[in-house]
């Protein structure tokens, strides 16, 4: 899969932090039920790379990947278990050659100019603005959109359903991410139907103005 693949599964690309595994079909299933079918699983848990491997091993419905790739150990972990695609919130050299030499989607995080230049040097058009609303938001991507007009983005960190089509609305933009969808206190309870509303609330909220 290409990035540019994995950033038109869906509108919105749910980052996620588990805790326990045993959570990760449970969830998986309630995305599935509210309408996305991409999840981005963080390497920030001990719990992640179990994670994607349950998700890739049994349901083969859902794109599953990596988040919180900071390096090329991270990336080959990740791919080990299942991963289909790597996010990482930053870019490296290690990180691009890493994804060429393996064949495997980068989506690398960017938030200044330069970044977007290496990225676009390295031929990586599609990358994640992270923290993307202290990043500039908006406005730090229309401004990108001149100089940059063949690169695409997923606005992460700080996006919600307030201001999630605000970044849709964008042309350079395909998708966006972010943790709102998932939150800790419903995994915690097991509360995967409150996970399956958020979604059904977000994509029947897509092109509607910001509340
Ligand atoms: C993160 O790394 O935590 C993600 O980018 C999500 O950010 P958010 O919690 O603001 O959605």
């Amino acid at each position: 899969m290409t990035a540019k693949e994995v950033m038109e599964i869906s509108p919105i690309v749910p980052v996620i932090a588990l805790d326990n595994v045993s959570d990760a079909l449970p969830l998986a299933e309630a995305l599935l039920e509210g309408g996305i079918s991409l999840m981005e699983i963080t390497l920030r848990t001990q719990a992640g790379l179990k994670s994607i491997e349950a998700i890739a091993k049994s349901m083969p419905e859902m794109h599953v990947g990596a988040g919180t790739v900071v390096n090329a150990e991270g990336f080959i972990n990740a791919l080990n278990h299942g991963s289909q695609f790597v996010f990482s919130p930053g870019i490296s050299q290690e990180l691009m050659s890493t994804s060429k030499e393996l064949g495997v989607a980068l989506i690398p995080g960017v938030a200044t100019a330069s970044e977007v230049m290496l990225a676009q040097n390295n031929g990586f058009t599609y990358c994640k603005l992270f923290p993307a609303t202290v990043a500039g938001g908006v406005d730090a991507l229309k401004a990108f959109s001149g100089p940059f007009s063949s690169m695409y983005f997923c606005p992460t960190g700080g996006v919600k359903l307030s201001n999630l089509n605000d970044f849709l609305a964008l042309k350079n933009v395909v998708c966006v991410g972010g943790s709102w969808i998932v939150p800790n206190e419903a995994i915690k309870e097991k509360n995967f139907k409150s996970i399956t509303r958020l979604c059904k609330e977000a994509l029947s909220s897509l092109g509607s103005e910001s509340p």
